[in-house]
């Protein structure tokens, strides 16, 4: 069996695969990069170029490939593979994990780039477990307790999911809100609830919890929606275009569902406090 060459790109997460061909990847190699990408969140294949049916069979490896909601496949014979170019889409420079707003969000995604520029538009990546294990025991302990409503800002879709969640396969816990999508915690107030949401923006968007990629043509990077923020560096006007397949997730399961309290709900005759109900926006 071929053995990977795998070498960490930071102190905490991600990974980089070395020389690898998309025509060697047997189910020996699909092994190690499923083990892989458990242990490095995230995993670069620079210059992997693989064709449209190689990158849906790549994801494949990994779990049922799913369609990307609002966006149109490349090729209708491979409908899952959807493009994404900077000339005609609103560039994804919000800190994020993707389409948290449904039920079953992705659990990874992967991305072939096509055409970028030699400087700029990386994408930055952020281990949410390190974020997690950073937090006081007591505020974990709360965390355990609540939900988070997600919404995709257009209102289609909502789903309801732990504030903090278990991975399906190494039982770690992993912060899971997001800038983009989290919106509203139902068993505090409003106020506490965006206060909370936004300290924990804040909190998980440090550099310490980060990695980052700085992009070739032809290269795959994959990580783990599961348990990770992305964001591409909006520094530079130069055309990139991509491809992005992601592969079906479980739902967000808390660590002790038992415990989620009660959604709350203020009383009519309470005072929204120093915020005013609906007046602070973060
Ligand atoms: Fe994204």
């Amino acid at each position: 069996m071929t053995e990977l060459d795998i070498r960490p790109i930071s102190g905490l997460l991600g990974a980089e695969v070395q020389d690898l061909a998309a025509d060697r990847i047997d189910e020996g190699v699909a092994m190690q990069l499923r083990k892989a990408i458990n242990d490095h969140l995230v995993l670069a294949l620079p210059g992997l170029d693989p064709s449209l049916r190689e990158f849906r069979d790549i994801a494949a490896l990994f779990g049922t490939v799913d369609p990307v909601p609002y966006l149109e496949p490349v090729d209708p014979d491979v409908p899952e593979v959807v493009n994404l170019d900077s000339l005609y889409q609103v560039k994804a420079d919000l800190w994020h994990t993707d389409a948290t707003f449904l039920e079953q969000p992705p659990a990874i995604a992967l991305l072939h780039m096509l055409d970028c520029p030699a400087h700029g538009g990386d994408t930055m990546f952020i281990d949410c477990h390190a974020v997690y294990d950073s937090l006081s025991p007591a505020l974990q302990d709360f965390l355990l307790s609540l939900t988070c409503i997600h919404d995709d800002a257009r209102g289609d879709k909502a789903a309801e999911h732990p504030v903090v969640r278990t991975h399906p396969d190494t039982g770690r816990a992993a912060l899971f809100v997001n800038k983009q999508f989290s919106r509203r915690i139902p068993q505090l107030s409003r106020p506490e609830s965006q206060m909370l949401l936004s300290y924990l923006f804040r909190w998980q968007e440090q550099i310490q919890f980060s990695t980052r990629w700085r992009w070739s043509p032809g290269d795959v990077v994959m990580w783990d929606e599961r348990t990770t923020l992305h964001v591409m560096v909006n520094d530079t006007e130069g055309r990139r275009e991509l491809r992005r397949v992601s592969v079906l997730g479980d739902t967000p399961a808390a660590f002790a569902p038992d415990r989620i309290a009660e959604n709350f709900s203020l009383p009519k005759t309470a005072s929204s406090g120093f915020y005013g109900a609906g007046g602070y926006d973060f």
